[in-house]
């Protein structure tokens, strides 16, 4: 087991770069399949969540190989199988992404059911109503999703409520259907955005992300393509609250600030400043943290991967904040956490009334999943004294180097090897 250990109470001070967008790097290399040939993509975040996601590819034939740090070559031309097994699906949510790509390359396609963050019920059932209405024949055997079709057609989907995985998954899978797909109540998440971008660099003919409503034109044949990824929203959003929380002056570099907006908005309200610019943003604090609302909701609303992290700035406002979870319906379980850091937080069902404290009490903690892991971090880095968090491979499926980048603000963190894992090489 692996741990950080932080040193808290210092104020994060100096520049951040922000890596590449998990969300839309984990839909990106899936659809390298549509189309054998040689890939460049470049941005690619260093994190687990894409380990994998290249690991899933090599297992299927593609050849692979970084080119630089960040820039990674995928020849998809001799793919050979169409089954992702359960040992590699079941680490990451984004793995149904491939159900999408590989029906789309090969009208065929298993997959095991996807794991990812624990957040309460993650149904599939709109991935599965879109693909069958696209023609695939869909079944559920023993944890895999085999989706098989000789034809796609493209048909007109209205999804039930918005979904980003559904919206997705359909994109893959209906840019090669037969004629128009229509699709209706759709995520409009910049990493959809940057798929669409992503396959009409391939010859797609798809217009509308970022709407409410994608249509998509099928095409015969796509093409490789070379394309750099966005930078990630969360990564970004994540560091300006640990700047804001420590009564920082951070600059955040590689951003969009466009999709930065909802978190800005929040923040300035909070009682932070934040200055924007072309591809950056300055973040600082110097006065007390005001109490206010937030609803996650979809984009363009207050994302839920934010809520944790913005509910720690909260634990230290002046009055009485209220939390609601718009999204998922169990992503309130790092509280227990939070307040034995002395947070006084009380939670009811979707909604938390956090009560700020006069200040976090350092105290060797847990992370319950990737979010949380990094609101965990920030109330660590705030709290004086020293902080343990455990679990924390939860944060690496996500963060790039954020134990290197954290240190390069300032913030005293080091990640070590707890004893029970000593003794168990040692066994
Ligand atoms: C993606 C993000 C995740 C983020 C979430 C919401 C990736 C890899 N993950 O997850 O970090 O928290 O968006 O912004 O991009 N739902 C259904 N039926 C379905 C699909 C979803 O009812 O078939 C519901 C879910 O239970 C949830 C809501 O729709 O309440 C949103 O889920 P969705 O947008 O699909 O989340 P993911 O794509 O899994």
């Amino acid at each position: 087991m692996e741990k950080y250990v932080i040193s808290g109470g210092k104020p994060l001070k100096g520049d951040v770069t922000i890596s590449g967008a998990k969300n839309a790097a984990v839909a990106i290399l899936p659809a390298t399949l549509l189309a054998g040939g040689r890939y460049v993509i470049e941005n690619i975040p260093n994190i687990r969540d894409v380990t994998i996601s290249l690991k899933i590819l090599r297992e299927l034939g593609a050849s692979v190989r970084m080119l630089d740090r960040s820039t990674v070559q995928i020849d998809s031309t001799h793919i050979h199988d169409s089954f992702v097994s359960y040992e590699l699906a079941r680490q990451m949510r984004a793995s149904y992404y491939f159900l999408g790509a590989l029906l789309g390359r090969f009208g065929r396609a298993s997959v095991s059911m996807p794991g990812g963050c624990d957040l309460g019920a993650r149904p599939i059932d709109q991935h599965i109503k879109g693909l069958e209405a696209l023609g695939a024949e869909i079944s559920i055997d023993h944890g895999v999703v085999n989706a098989g079709c000789t034809q796609m057609v493209g048909s007109h989907i209205y999804f039930d409520g918005v979904s980003v995985g559904a919206t997705i998954n359909l994109m893959l899978a209906a840019v090669k259907s037969k004629g128009l797909t229509i699709l209706e109540n759709v995520a409009k998440e910049p990493h959809v955005v940057d798929l669409a971008n992503f396959l009409n660099s391939m010859g797609a003919d798809i217009r509308g992300a970022g709407t409410d409503v994608i249509k998509i034109h099928g095409v015969d044949l796509l093409h490789a393509t070379s394309y750099s990824i966005i930078p990630d929203q969360i990564e970004a959003g994540t560091y300006m609250i640990a700047a804001a929380a420590t009564c920082g002056d951070v600059t955040i570099r590689n951003v969009i600030p466009k999709h930065l907006e909802s978190i800005t908005q929040k923040l300035i309200k909070a009682g932070a400043q934040v200055d924007e610019y072309d591809d950056a943003v300055h973040v600082t604090r110097t006065g007390p943290v005001n109490k206010i609302n937030v609803k996650t909701l979809p984009h363009p609303g207050f994302p839920t991967d934010m809520q944790p992290q913005m509910t720690v700035l909260l634990t230290l406002a002046e009055g009485t904040s209220i939390v609601t979870e718009g999204i998922w319906d169990n992503r309130f379980r790092y509280v227990d956490e939070l307040c034995r850091m002395g947070a006084n937080i009380q939670v009811d069902g979707t909604v938390a009334v956090v009560e700020g404290v006069q200040e976090l009490k350092a105290a060797p903690v847990r992370a319950t999943d990737l979010r949380a892991g990094a609101a965990l971090l920030i109330a660590a880095l705030v709290a004086e004294g020293t902080s343990e968090i455990e679990d924390i491979y939860h944060l690496e499926r996500g963060y790039e180097d954020i134990c290197g980048k954290m240190r390069l603000l300032g913030a005293s963190i080091k990640k070590v090897v707890t004893a029970d894992n000593e003794l168990a090489k040692a066994l």
